[in-house]
């Protein structure tokens, strides 16, 4: 066990932070989608320690994290022309794009795949933190395989404390889900996690195609781009539900479905008895998802609805969260089968 800091972030705790990745260490690292492990990318050891600390699948791969545009060439083989666009238009941001990996890329990092993800964040402090190191930073949201990716400093150190040495706290993520993942396949931008970068702001870029198990469940043995998608995610101890209905009817469902210690979260919902408001605009939505379930958890909440959001724009990132903490179970609406 070691003992667990958090300490805000300026120059001096960027320094000490930075000494302890070059030693072969993990901390804390605040971007603007989610907070992240960061180690360095570079150190098989190191990333393996990552997985250690979360007990993460090895076959999930990492993405890797830069500061500037002249730190990817080096880890990639080719860059292909619209990923330069993309960049210059959307980095630093929550956009990662799959790259054919380079030879200086461990398989570790990038779960035994010939491709590696790059992201360069907007976060100040992230891009402080690599910049200190000198060298990227694979960096996986700092929750433990399976629970709700941590916004907070706070949420790092409940799912952290004693497995790392320290968290540089910046505050709460601005954006609240993690980055968009892309990968370029038949000429099309395609989308394997939706995030903040939306397919919307994507198709001025280019034809964009929405990976089928963004919004739908794998079957059991299919072969996933993203490896990441196969694996349950996001979850309170809590059985979620996502309600397909609005307003009144959405009230009604969720008070005659109680089922123990029940919370509803709704969008713009008035918060009395089991309701509480999550946000109208997906942004909000977006913002608050990962602390609300966690909070869900800090009440011992049994159940928990939640008001099936627009798949629009960043919607779409809360929906697919959503489906996956939610194992899929959509209630309430006109296909509910399991009512
Ligand atoms: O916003 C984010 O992306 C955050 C912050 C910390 O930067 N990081 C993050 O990392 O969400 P992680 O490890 O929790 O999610 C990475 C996702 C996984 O679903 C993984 O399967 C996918 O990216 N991924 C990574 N490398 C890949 C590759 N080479 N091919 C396909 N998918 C890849
Ligand atoms: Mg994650």
């Amino acid at each position: 066990m070691v003992n667990t800091e958090i300490l805000p972030y300026n120059e001096q705790n960027i320094k000490k932070a930075a000494e302890i990745i070059k030693n072969g260490g993990i901390v804390g690292m605040p971007t603007e989608t989610v907070y992240g492990l960061a180690a360095n990318a570079l150190d098989e050891k190191a990333v393996s320690a990552i997985f250690t600390a979360k007990g993460r699948p090895q076959d999930n791969p990492l993405i890797v994290h830069i500061s500037d545009i002249s730190m990817l060439s080096p880890l990639v083989k080719e860059i292909p022309d619209i990923a330069k666009r993309l960049a210059d238009r959307f980095w630093g941001g929550p956009l990662t794009m799959i790259f054919p990996k380079s030879d200086i890329i461990p398989n570790v990092t990038s779960g035994g795949l010939d491709t590696v993800a790059v992201r360069m964040p907007q976060s100040k402090a992230a891009r402080d933190l690599i910049s200190a190191c000198g060298f990227p930073i694979a960096a996986p949201s700092a929750n433990l395989s399976g629970s709700p990716s941590p916004t907070t400093a706070e949420h790092v150190f409940r799912d952290m404390n004693g497995r790392i040495p320290l968290i540089i706290d910046d505050g709460a993520s601005s954006c609240g889900v993690e980055s968009t993942v892309i990968c370029f396949k038949d000429n099309t931008i395609h989308i394997l996690r939706p995030g903040g970068v939306t397919a919307e702001m994507l198709s001025e870029y280019g034809e964009v195609v929405i990976d089928k198990a963004v919004c739908a469940k794998p079957a059991e043995n299919e072969r996933v781009l993203s490896p990441g998608m196969k694996y349950r995610h996001y979850s309170p101890k809590a059985e979620v539900y996502i309600v397909d209905a609005h307003g009144d009817d959405f009230i009604d469902y969720c008070n005659s479905h109680t089922n123990g210690n029940t919370i509803a979260l709704g969008a713009g919902v008035e918060e009395q008895g089991i309701f509480i408001d999550y946000g109208i605009s997906g942004d909000i939505q977006a913002q608050r998802l990962f602390s609300l379930l966690r909070e869900a958890d800090d009440i011992n909440a049994e159940t928990v609805f939640v008001e099936i959001p627009s798949k629009d724009g960043i919607g779409l990132a809360v929906y697919n969260r959503l489906l996956r903490a939610a194992g899929f179970r959509i209630v309430g609406g006109k296909n509910d089968k399991t009512d």
